[in-house]
C-alpha cells in the first residue's frame, strides 16, 4: 500500500509540475547523479513522446542548446525554440541526413527511453526491444561525438549482458542505474554511458 502511495505521487506531481509524464523525474534523478547534460548541449532524444524528457533536457541546455526529439508517434509541439520534433520510426532513420538537416556535426548527448508496444509474450517483447536497441546503437555510432554521453533505457532480460558489452565497446564508462521514480515492479533499467571512444 505504502509503495503505491509513493509511486502514485510521481504521477500527481507530474501533473501539478506541468510535466507531460512521470518519466521526467527519472531523468531528473539520473542527471543529478550523473550530470551528463549541460548548458548549450545538442541532445537527441529517441522515443520522446509525450515529451517529458524533452521538457527536462530543454531546461538544462537552455536557449543556446538544442533538443531534437524523435518518436514514431506525433508529439504535441513545445513553445520553446530550442526543441525540434521528428515523427519517424527510428529503425529507418538516416542519422547523417538528420544531422545535415539540423546543421549539426554531432550530438553531444543521446538519450533513449524507447520501448516497443508490448505483446505480453516475453520472447517477442525481448526480441523487439533488442532490435530497437541495435538501432539506437547504430545512431550512437554515427551521430554522437567522440567523448559524448548517452542514456539508454533497457529491460532485464537474457540480452542485458550483451547490451552492456556492446555499450562497453563504444564507451569508456558504462553504469547501470534504476531511478527510484521507476516503478519497482517494472523491469526497466538505464545504461548511463560516458565518454564515447
Ligand atoms: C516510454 S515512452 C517515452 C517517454 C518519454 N521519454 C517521455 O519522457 O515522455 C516510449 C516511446 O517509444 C516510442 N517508440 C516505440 N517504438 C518506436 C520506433 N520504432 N521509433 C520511434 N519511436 C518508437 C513510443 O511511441 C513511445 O512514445
Amino acid at each position: 500500500m505504502g509503495r503505491f502511495v509513493v509511486k502514485d505521487a510521481y504521477f500527481k506531481r507530474a501533473k501539478s509540475d506541468g510535466f507531460r509524464a512521470r518519466s521526467a523525474y527519472k531523468l531528473k534523478e539520473i542527471v543529478e547523479k550523473y550530470p551528463i547534460i549541460k548548458k548549450g548541449d545538442k541532445v537527441l532524444d529517441i522515443g520522446c513522446a509525450p515529451g517529458s524528457f524533452i521538457q527536462v533536457i530543454s531546461s538544462i541546455v537552455g536557449e543556446r542548446g538544442l533538443v531534437v526529439g524523435i518518436d514514431i508517434l506525433p508529439v504535441k509541439p513545445f513553445p520553446s525554440c530550442n526543441v525540434k520534433l521528428i515523427t519517424h520510426d527510428i529503425r529507418d532513420i538516416d542519422i547523417k541526413v538528420l544531422l545535415l538537416e539540423h546543421s549539426i556535426e554531432y550530438f553531444d548527448v543521446i538519450t533513449s527511453d524507447i520501448s516497443p508496444n508490448l505483446s505480453g509474450i516475453r520472447e517477442v517483447d525481448n526480441r523487439n526491444f533488442y532490435d530497437l536497441f541495435l538501432s539506437v546503437v547504430n545512431i550512437i555510432k554515427d551521430g554522437l561525438k567522440e567523448g559524448g554521453f548517452a542514456l539508454i533505457k533497457a529491460f532485464y532480460s537474457e540480452s542485458l549482458k550483451d547490451m552492456e558489452n556492446e555499450l562497453k565497446s563504444l564507451f569508456k564508462g558504462v553504469r547501470l542505474f534504476k531511478p527510484s521514480a521507476s516503478r519497482s515492479v517494472s523491469s526497466e533499467i538505464y545504461f548511463v554511458c560516458m565518454y564515447k571512444k
